[in-house]
């Protein structure tokens, strides 16, 4: 949570920042303000999005080629124009920008609170920030070594940038548990939360580490160091991220272009990894711990969100195929709630920004407890990635809109793979249903395109269900997964509530809930269960609920029952998923406009949840 940007350089830092924080906008938007140095530290901010922002800084003086900017997603203090970041330290010569939490604030603030120290701001940021100060005039220490100290009696997660007004030639960046990536230009820096406010200045960056710190100077030197004072050397990648996949490329919201994307994402993700005619699938990160993971006793998945949900897709494919059990946890469970983990057990940590705190965490324990981790991430060189023994990247390319939809198709793409590749491996599949299947992978982009295709279809029932208070969702087997993503589809961008639950569990409580005013929708695209879902909308309908079925081409039987249909095409049940998530991510979508909600910025949420 929380967007970082700043600039040192040659250039007028405003326009960099303010595009800066644009595109990380998606990390949150209670608030957003700059920092900049002329000679006069100048800082501008607003409660709202960064168009708020420059409208009120539009008349003001934003000259300065040294400057930090910020986007917030609040955890200490409400969301107004006093919270929001820079924010400045008592003697006005220090400037800040923070993502993340520091847990021991309460403690530091008494302290300094003591020692005559006032607080504009009810932030945890403004704490760091007077210590900081504090440390630097009662020490007479550089900004660095301030920074460097102050950080070292700090419990909690942050990635920071801190500006000097009496040292306007250097930045000092550091980060502990939130990302935090350099861009190197000539004599010239830029420091962003993720590479997209940099990729179009530079492609060489370097990812700082945990516990590291860095000193920008604007003669183009960069110094970074640990904590604990280890000179580092600075370690330059060229990034891979292409500037047109993080713009809306003609269409309205972010979300929409990356529904659209899924049949090109999908393609991606298989690109090189299977062969259908061959009848092989080669996953190049597991290779170094190949026998590890065949032999892996359990495998415990661990994310949060949307990439728990395909995580359980996860557990049905891996536990069908490769017959190896399997278990599902919210990280934010796992982690506090001392879980049984073995040597021999594989941890599949998914994660599109490979940045969720509590993701990361869960990693942590189960390194401490021996297992092997392999990660599943969309976004490379992300902390998850880093922190994983074995992985493969999902390749979605950057995901924007803040409700996830083609990296959960990518993800489940993967699960696949991995589940078919441990069944060969393992002897629990025979060679032809295996190359059954991957025809049928292959097929998948095509027959995603198509029903891409129901969106007039969608946009008619979004009309007609809009003003409904509640939804349900229902499916059975792969679909239950499918059932539950597409209810907190619904939920995070249109506010309407909305519950998935298995198609049988709803006689034990939600059917209680049924009446005209109440949708459900059913997700009846596996024949296995069609009959038992066949009954499940019968048993709605009886209650004068309204069916809306999602199903495969030509299924006459549900149509002549439901009020209204959406006809995909058919594909093997196990990779149904794929195909029968596409209109319900639309659904969502079109009810979300029609209700006139910020579908890529929905209230309240933040893509990137680096904080627990
Ligand atoms: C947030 C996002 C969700 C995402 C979840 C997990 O809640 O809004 O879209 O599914 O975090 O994020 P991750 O990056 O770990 O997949």
């Amino acid at each position: 949570m929380c967007g970082i940007v700043a600039y040192i350089g040659p250039k007028e830092a405003y326009p960099i920042l303010v595009k800066g924080l644009k595109r990380l906008e998606y990390r949150g938007y209670d608030s957003a303000g700059v920092a900049l140095l002329n000679g006069s530290l100048n800082i501008y901010k607003k409660e709202g999005k960064v168009l708020e922002l420059e409208n009120y800084a539009e008349d003001k003086n934003k000259t300065g080629n040294i400057g930090i900017g910020h986007t917030r997603w609040a955890t200490h203090g409400v969301p107004c124009d006093r919270n929001a970041h820079p924010h400045l330290s008592r003697s006005g010569n220090l400037a800040i920008i923070h993502n993340g939490i520091i847990e021991n604030y309460g403690a530091i603030k008494e302290e300094l609170t003591q020692r005559g120290y006032t607080f504009e701001s009810d932030t945890d940021t403004e704490v760091l920030l007077n210590l900081i100060e504090d440390v630097q005039n009662e020490e007479k220490l550089s900004i660095e070594e301030a920074v460097r100290v102050a950080l070292n009696e700090v419990i909690g997660a942050y990635a920071i940038v801190v500006l000097d007004k009496r040292n306007p030639d250097i930045l000092v960046a550091a980060r502990k548990g939130s990302p935090l990536v350099i861009g190197i230009g000539k004599d010239e820096f830029y420091v962003a939360s993720d590479a997209s406010p940099i990729i179009e200045y530079t492609k060489n960056v370097v990812y700082l580490n945990d516990e590291e710190f860095a000193v920008m100077n604007r003669n183009g030197k960069l110094d970074i160091k640990t904590l604990g004072n280890i000179q580092k050397s600075p370690y330059i990648q060229k990034l891979e991220m292409d500037l047109e996949k993080i713009e809306k490329g003609g269409y309205e919201h972010f979300m929409l272009k990356e529904i659209y994307e899924q049949p090109q994402v999908i393609l991606d993700c298989m690109r090189g990894r299977m062969n259908a005619e061959k009848g092989w699938i080669k996953l190049g990160g597991i290779s170094e711990f190949a026998s590890r993971i065949n032999n892996a006793k359990r495998i415990i998945i661990t994310s949060c969100g949307t990439s728990w949900h395909s995580g359980l897709i996860g557990e049905y494919l891996i536990e069908e195929l490769a017959r190896v059990s399997v278990e599902v946890e919210y990280a934010s469970e796992f982690r506090y709630r001392n879980p049984i983990v073995n040597e021999g057990d594989v941890v599949l940590a998914i994660s599109q920004s490979g940045e969720t705190a509590d993701t990361l965490a869960a990693i942590e324990l189960a390194k401490e407890r021996q297992a092997l981790i392999y990660g599943i991430c969309n976004v490379i060189g992300s902390s998850i990635a880093r922190a994983s023994h074995a992985g493969s990247y999902t390749h979605a390319g950057p995901e924007i809109g803040v409700a996830s939809t083609k990296a959960f198709s990518a993800q489940v793409t993967i699960l696949t793979l991995l589940a078919l590749q441990l069944a060969q491996s393992k002897g629990t599949i025979s060679q032809s249903r295996l190359r059954q299947i991957l025809y049928e992978l292959e097929a998948v982009p095509a027959k995603v395109k198509e029903a891409l295709k129901t969106n007039d279809k969608i946009k008619e029932i979004a009309i007609k269900y809009k003003d409904a208070h509640n939804f349900l969702y229902l499916g059975r087997g792969l679909n239950f997964p499918i059932a539950l993503e597409g209810a907190l589809k619904l939920k995070e961008i249109s506010y309407i509530h909305a519950e998935g639950y298995p198609a049988a569990e709803m006689k034990h409580g939600p059917i209680a809930l049924i009446d005209e005013n109440m949708p459900v929708v059913f997700i009846a695209t596996n024949a296995s269960a069609h009959e038992k879902i066949v009954s499940n909308i019968m048993e709605v309908k009886a209650r004068k609920g309204k069916v809306i079925a999602i199903v495969n081409e030509g299924d006459k039987v549900i149509k002549a029952l439901a009020d209204e249909v959406v006809e995909i095409p058919e594909t093997d049940e196990l990779l149904s998923p794929l195909v029968s998530i596409v209109p319900l991510q639309l659904l969502s979508y079109h009810i979300a406009l029609l209700r006139g909600c910020n579908v890529d910025q929905p209230r309240n949420l933040a893509k990137s949840v680096t904080v627990e």
